[in-house]
Parts: structure tokens; C-alpha cells; sequence
């Protein structure tokens, strides 16, 4: 929205025992993203847009995750959990700045639309002091009830604190909010703890808008997108919904999925177009599929770039730093990592590839493998373009092989190749004419017929 400034405030404080983790809870994996960074990727980010992350005390690795996912966000530490208001209250110096609007959203809620944050900006736009975000709760129990007079939002009463009649209330609170920026430290500062549990409630907020007469409406979406994660059960769910969501985008964008039920995408993953991907890959995250490109049954990618019309699998597997250029072919049991492979060249059968640059138009054979490794430093190696790789050569890094070099088959190679040459590196062979024959007679001639063992 033009010309208005946000202010997100994410609470991320939550211990998340229930997750029986070592990792704290907001940076467990949803499509392959955690799930504070799902929420920093739905927050606005226009010019003059801020973020603010309320963390708890230790929570180092969510403060250095909050940094990868939005360089620009400001973090807060609550020393002590004593409830959601005081933790917003915990970005007091962000919230001073002054933005135009205070959206306020859980780390623990990842399916968080951008376009849902953009509704309720428009609520306030149109001059209500408080949008708070609801659904209807096919199970209530535990969830603030919102609670409605004369079409109004009057409060928001805790699951602890509500009477009978009132936890019959299905719409409840999502727990996202917007604030109008000139009256939300006024209205935070106001909020007490006068409640079951001790807390100072967010919540709160609602009846104190009433009582100085300002408007809080009600914001409605589907309890899919606001499904809080606490236990590992939830986090799976939570991961269904995400992958059908962008497996819907993937078709939408004209990706071909022949089952795609049976494929899993990353958040971050991006298509070109005419783009087709078999029954069982798994894609992680950093991973680009360019125009044209196949990508086989039981592949799994990650952190790789596939060029145009490039095919890869089935059964390959592309780590970090994989790029293939335009109609690049890896084939069956293929592995590789740190590695560029030019147009055009083939590495169809049981390789690996490590740490390598092969140039264009290459072939490398069935079971050649780039040992990249000597047990404490991994090497970098070179081979040049159209270069014919033998089957079953060994390729001991660091080395180069140049240009139109042609390795015989077998070789184990430590020395630099020159272009255009041939390297073989293997004994002899030697032939014995007629020697099976004679073999096969002599062996004949000394048994004895089996009736007299
Ligand atoms: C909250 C809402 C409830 C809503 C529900 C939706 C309040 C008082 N209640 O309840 O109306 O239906 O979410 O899921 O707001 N947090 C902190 N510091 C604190 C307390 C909480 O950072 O001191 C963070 C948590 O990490 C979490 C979020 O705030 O991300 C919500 O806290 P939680 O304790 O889960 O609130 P609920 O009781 O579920
Ligand atoms: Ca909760």
C-alpha cells in the first residue's frame, strides 16, 4: 500500500518443549524453510517497511537464522516469559520509530499469508484502530474467543477465563493483530495482568479500544493458514498443507507434475517453463529448474541450478552447488556436488562428480569417480571440453584433464592430461592363445565321473 509504513513484530520467544527437541521451536523445517523465516517471508516489505523478532534469552540460532532470512529485521531478547503483550512490548524501541501500521504475528505460524497481512493493513486504512485476525476453530478448546456485540468486536476472552456460554464460541483468535501505529503504545501500555494465568494478555487490547471508543473489527481466514506449531505432529501437518500449496503453485505456474502428491517442493523453489517432474522427487532447498527440463523419478535436489532442457535422474542425486548448464544429461545413480557441468555434456551411468568443473560436451562413462577427498582437504578439479572420460576411471584431485583429452577406461588418473591426448593407466594385457581350451580339456580329462565319488 502505497505511502504507508509497517512495522511487523514476530513473537519467537516460545520454548517449545512440547516440539522434545534440541532446536528451539521456530527453527524447525517447513518445506525445507523454518518456520520464523516463513512468517519474515510473508511480512511486508516495502520501502521504509521494518521487522522486528522478539526471541527469548539463549536463542543465538534464532537470532543468526532471523539475520540469513531478513538481513533488515531487528531482533529483541524477552528475558522472562510473562505473555504475548509483553513481548511486543519487549520491541518498544521499534514500535517508538513509528510506523503507519503494527502487524504482530507468531514465529510458531508458518502458512501466514502475505495477502492476509495485506487485508488487515486495509482495515486500518479504512479507520479501524485494531484488526485482529479469526477463524472458526473446528476444535476451539484453547484458543482466545472472540467475542462479538452488536456486530462488534467487544473482546477477546482466553480459553482459562471463559465462561461456559463463551467456549461455545467458535471464532477464535488467530493471535495476528494490526495496530493502528499512533495509539498502540498507548493501548499496550495499558494492558495488564490481572488474569488466571498472570499474564499480560495481548488479548487485552480488544476492551481497552473499547473503552476509549476506538473501532476493532475482525479479519476472517481459514484455520489451515493459521495453524500454530507445538508438537512434531502439528509440524508434519502443517508441512502437508505447505507442500499441496506448493504443488498447486507449481501447476498453476505450468510446471507438469504427473503425481503430485508423491513430490515435495521447498518454499523457494523456482520453474522455468514446460518443465516436467516424474512420480517421487524430493526437491530441498535452493533449487532453479530451467525452461524444458525433466527431472526423472526418485531424484532428490538440493541447492542446484538445472539449465534448459537439461535431463537429470532417475535415482541422481544433486547436493550443493550443482549447476548444469543447457541440455546437460545425469543419469541413474549420478552424484553430484560443488560442481559446474557445461552444456551439452553427459554423465549418464553410477559417477560421482565432486568439486569439479567439466566443460561443454564432455562424456563422462559409467562409473568414473572424481576422488576429491584425501581425508582432510577436498580438491578442486578441471576437465576440459569434449573430453571422453573411459568407464570406470578413477580421477585423484586435484588434476586437470584438458580439452579433448581421452581417458582410457579404468585409469586411475593423478597427473594433469594435456588437451587433445590420450592417458591410459593400466597394465598390459596379456593374451595366452588357445590357453582355455587347454584349461577346460585338462580339467575334464583329471575328473572322475560323478557314480564313482
Ligand atoms: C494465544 C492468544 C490466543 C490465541 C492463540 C492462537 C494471547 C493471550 N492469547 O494463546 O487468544 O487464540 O494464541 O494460537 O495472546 N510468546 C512470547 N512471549 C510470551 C508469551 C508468548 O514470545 O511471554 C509468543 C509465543 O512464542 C508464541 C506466541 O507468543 O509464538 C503465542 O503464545 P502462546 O503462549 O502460544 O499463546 P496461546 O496461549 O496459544
Ligand atoms: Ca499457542
Amino acid at each position: 500500500m502505497s505511502g504507508r509504513t509497517t512495522l511487523t513484530i514476530v513473537l519467537a520467544a516460545g520454548e517449545g518443549t512440547r516440539m522434545r527437541s534440541s532446536l528451539p521451536k521456530v527453527l524447525h523445517l517447513v518445506a525445507g524453510r523454518p518456520l520464523v523465516a516463513h512468517v519474515l517471508a510473508a511480512a511486508p516489505s516495502d520501502k521504509g517497511d521494518a521487522v522486528a523478532v522478539v526471541v527469548g534469552p539463549d536463542h543465538q540460532a534464532v537470532i543468526d537464522e532471523i539475520r540469513r532470512a531478513r538481513p533488515d529485521a531487528k531482533t529483541f531478547v524477552q528475558r522472562e516469559r510473562l505473555g504475548t503483550a509483553h513481548a511486543v512490548l519487549a520491541a518498544r524501541e521499534a514500535i517508538a520509530d513509528g510506523a503507519d501500521d503494527i502487524l504482530i504475528a507468531f514465529g510458531d505460524t508458518p502458512l501466514i499469508d502475505a495477502t492476509t497481512f495485506e487485508r488487515m493493513r486495509v482495515a486500518l486504512k479504512d479507520g479501524a484502530a485494531l484488526a485482529v485476525l479469526g477463524f472458526r476453530a473446528a476444535d476451539p478448546t484453547g484458543y482466545g474467543r472472540l467475542l462479538e456485540e452488536g456486530g462488534q468486536l467487544a473482546a477477546i476472552r482466553e480459553h482459562a477465563d471463559a465462561s461456559e456460554a463463551e467456549r461455545t464460541v467458535t471464532l477464535c483468535n488467530a493471535g495476528v493483530m494490526a495496530f493502528a501505529g499512533h495509539t498502540a503504545l498507548t493501548i499496550l501500555d495499558r494492558i495488564g495482568n490481572g488474569n488466571s494465568k498472570g499474564e499480560y494478555y495481548l488479548t487485552d487490547a480488544v476492551a481497552i479500544m473499547r473503552e476509549l471508543g476506538l473501532r476493532a473489527v475482525v479479519i476472517e481466514t481459514s484455520e489451515d493458514e493459521v495453524r500454530g506449531i507445538n508438537t512434531k505432529g502439528q509440524l508434519a501437518e502443517a508441512e502437508q498443507v505447505m507442500q499441496r500449496k506448493l504443488r498447486q503453485a507449481a501447476l498453476d505456474a505450468g510446471v507438469t507434475l504427473i503425481a503430485p502428491e508423491t513430490v515435495f517442493l521447498a518454499a523457494d523453489t523456482t520453474f522455468g517453463k514446460d518443465v516436467t517432474i516424474e512420480p517421487f522427487v524430493v526437491i530441498g532447498p535452493g533449487v532453479t529448474i530451467e525452461d524444458g527440463a525433466v527431472i526423472h523419478s526418485f531424484s532428490s535436489l538440493i541447492d542446484s541450478r538445472i539449465g534448459k532442457n537439461a535431463l537429470v535422474g532417475p535415482f541422481a542425486r544433486l547436493r550443493p552447488g550443482t549447476v548444469l548448464g543447457e541440455g546437460v544429461r545425469i543419469g541413474n545413480f549420478v552424484e553430484t556436488k560443488a560442481s559446474e557441468i557445461d552444456a551439452g555434456t553427459k554423465v549418464n551411468h553410477l559417477t560421482y562428480i565432486g568439486d569439479t568443473h567439466i566443460g561443454e560436451k564432455a562424456n563422462i562413462g559409467a562409473g568414473t569417480i572424481v576422488c576429491n577427498y584425501d581425508g582432510f582437504d577436498k580438491h578442486r578439479s578441471e576437465i576440459g571440453a569434449g573430453a571422453f572420460v573411459g568407464s570406470n576411471s578413477s580421477l585423484v584431485a586435484p588434476v586437470k584433464i584438458g580439452a579433448g583429452a581421452f581417458i582410457g577406461s579404468g585409469s586411475v588418473i593423478t597427473r594433469e592430461v594435456p588437451d587433445d591426448s590420450l592417458a591410459v593407466e593400466r597394465s598390459q594385457q596379456t593374451v595366452r592363445e588357445g590357453w582355455a581350451k587347454r584349461f577346460r580339456e585338462m580339467k575334464l580329462l583329471n575328473r572322475k565321473p560323478k557314480s564313482q565319488k
